[in-house]
């Protein structure tokens, strides 16, 4: 009886979990979809500890409402554009959960833990052991270090040194060792538990010391992909520690955070035009760009306006199209972004905004600042939909974005971004670009675009231009 409420709420919760998933595919529905998932973890860890009594009643309350007060309290606290390192380190416990529960298995059965059948150990479970241990560890380590890297107490430069790919591989050899060891060791355990022991110690090792040298030589700015696929291996180690413990709820949510980490990262690299060996060998991407001058390159001139002049373009335009991007996040100017669409469409102008896949540094970043600002979804056009609309559209402001809006990934065939699908905001009539200077954006390949003869530079940062084109705007009303 207790199995079959136990099989029958597994199910519920793997039945939540996909429709919390298809309806993260539209951010009109997302947020109900995250309910219905999280719903799904809930329903899942009240079964499972409360059918089994694994602990008494106090200590599981205690665990879950304090649990539950820090995730709570993360969450609300947490600034938007710190969310990359807040799931890195989420990552990197859900990681460290599945090789803590792995090895707690383990010593179970040497113990004879009231749980496990001491005769049920075989291979599989070895193997399902080592995964956990392995991957779990690989993600726990390399989380922390992409957590480092993006928050600033490790450099985002890639760290590298003389030998770091043989160390590398002897790690892997080792960790292959001791996986084959705790295998062969499978047939004779729990009664002779030396070999697998120290075997499961020397795989959590070498696999600790993995994932920082995997992460290690990776640029900073490339850490949004390298967590979307630490997140994909948590999912994988959450699945494998779901076979030891023979757990159903966690081998499908397990399975569904690996696949979908893994899709969102393949997403992420198509996007930037880019293979996932490339990000993960160190391709480019050390800094954020930034810290360039104002010096224009010989034989190349531009021209410069300011917020009053893009006012009067923006007024008198029938159509404007917004190109947001890192700049905008930086300057947390969304609300003044739709501040200046507002009064705009008072005078009449169509207002669209057009996002680019991977504008800013983490997926779906601009859909997310500017649905805090209240910016209609209805208003937001992808990158497919909005790109043949430049060629009839009057004024494109671009506001902090650049690599996204970069020629060069149509025509120069040499660039490192060549390929990369881009928003063609050159082919509007005029285009206004709002950035601090002429420096390089993330890839740190120089834009052609701010030199064009329809491209004017609002050389300012973002909020403070925006809130004075505004203003301007204003002034002309009130005039
Ligand atoms: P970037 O090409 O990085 O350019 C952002 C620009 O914002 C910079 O050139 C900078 O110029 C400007 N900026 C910074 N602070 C500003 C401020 N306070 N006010 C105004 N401007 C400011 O950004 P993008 O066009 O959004 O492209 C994103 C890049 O990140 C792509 O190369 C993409 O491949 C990469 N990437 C994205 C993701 C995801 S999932 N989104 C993940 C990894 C990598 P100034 O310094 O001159 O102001």
């Amino acid at each position: 009886m207790k199995t079959a409420i136990i099989d029958l709420t597994y199910l519920l919760s793997a039945v939540l979990f996909i429709f919390g998933l298809k309806r993260m595919q539209s951010p009109v529905t997302a947020r109900t979809g995250n309910a219905l998932a999280s719903l799904g973890m809930l329903v899942a860890v009240v079964a499972t500890l409360f059918l089994y009594e694994i602990l008494s009643w106090p200590l599981m309350i205690a665990g879950v409402v304090l649990g539950g007060a820090i995730g709570v309290a993360l969450a609300r606290t947490v600034e938007m554009t710190a969310m990359p390192e807040l799931v890195a380190i989420f990552n990197g416990f859900g990681g460290l959960a599945s090789t803590l529960v792995a090895g707690a298995e383990l010593a179970q059965y040497v113990g004879g833990g009231r749980l496990v059948d001491p005769e049920g150990f075989g291979i599989v479970s070895a193997l399902t052991i080592s995964l956990s241990i392995l991957i779990g560890t690989v993600t726990f380590s390399g989380s922390v270090v992409a957590n480092g890297k993006l928050s600033g107490w490790v450099t985002g430069t890639p760290i590298s040194f003389p030998g770091l790919r043989v160390l590398t591989g002897l790690l892997l050899l080792g960790a292959g060792g001791a996986l084959g060891t705790m295998l062969a060791a499978a047939p004779g355990f729990p009664a002779v538990p030396g070999a697998m022991i120290w075997a499961a110690v020397g795989l959590g090792g070498a696999a600790f010391l993995l994932g920082i040298l995997l992460v290690i030589p990776i640029g900073g700015a490339d850490m949004p992909v390298v967590v979307s696929l630490l997140n994909s291996y948590s999912g994988l180690a959450a699945a494998a520690t779901g076979f030891v413990l023979d757990n159903t709820a966690l081998i499908v949510s397990g399975t569904l955070v690996g696949a979908a980490g893994m899709i969102l990262t393949v997403l992420m690299c198509d996007a930037m035009n880019r293979s996932l060996a490339n990000v993960m060998l160190g391709g480019f991407g050390g800094g954020d760009g930034g810290g360039g001058g104002l010096d224009v390159p010989e034989g190349k001139s531009v021209n410069e306006t300011s917020p009053d002049d893009t006012a009067i373009l923006a007024r008198y335009a029938d159509s404007v199209i917004i190109v947001p991007g890192y700049g905008l996040a930086v300057a947390q100017a969304q609300h003044e972004v739709r501040e200046m669409a507002d009064r705009l469409e008072a005078q009449g102008v169509t207002v669209k905004y057009a996002i680019h896949p991977v504008a800013g540094r983490m997926p779906g970043h601009m859909n997310v600042l500017l649905a805090e600002a209240n910016v209609d979804y209805e208003k937001l056009y992808e990158l497919e939909e909005i790109n043949s609309e430049f060629k009839s559209t009057d004024l494109a402001i671009v506001v902090g974005a650049n690599d996204v809006v970069n020629p060069a990934a149509r025509t120069d065939e040499g660039s490192p971004i060549y390929g990369m699908p881009i928003l063609n905001v050159d082919e509007a009539e005029t285009v206004v670009v709002i950035k601090r200077s002429l420096s390089p954006g993330y890839s740190g390949v120089p834009n052609e675009l701010f030199y064009a003869d329809n491209t004017k530079m609002l050389f300012s940062d973002a909020k403070e231009a925006v809130a004075g084109i505004t203003e301007s705007v204003k002034k002309m009303e009130e005039a």
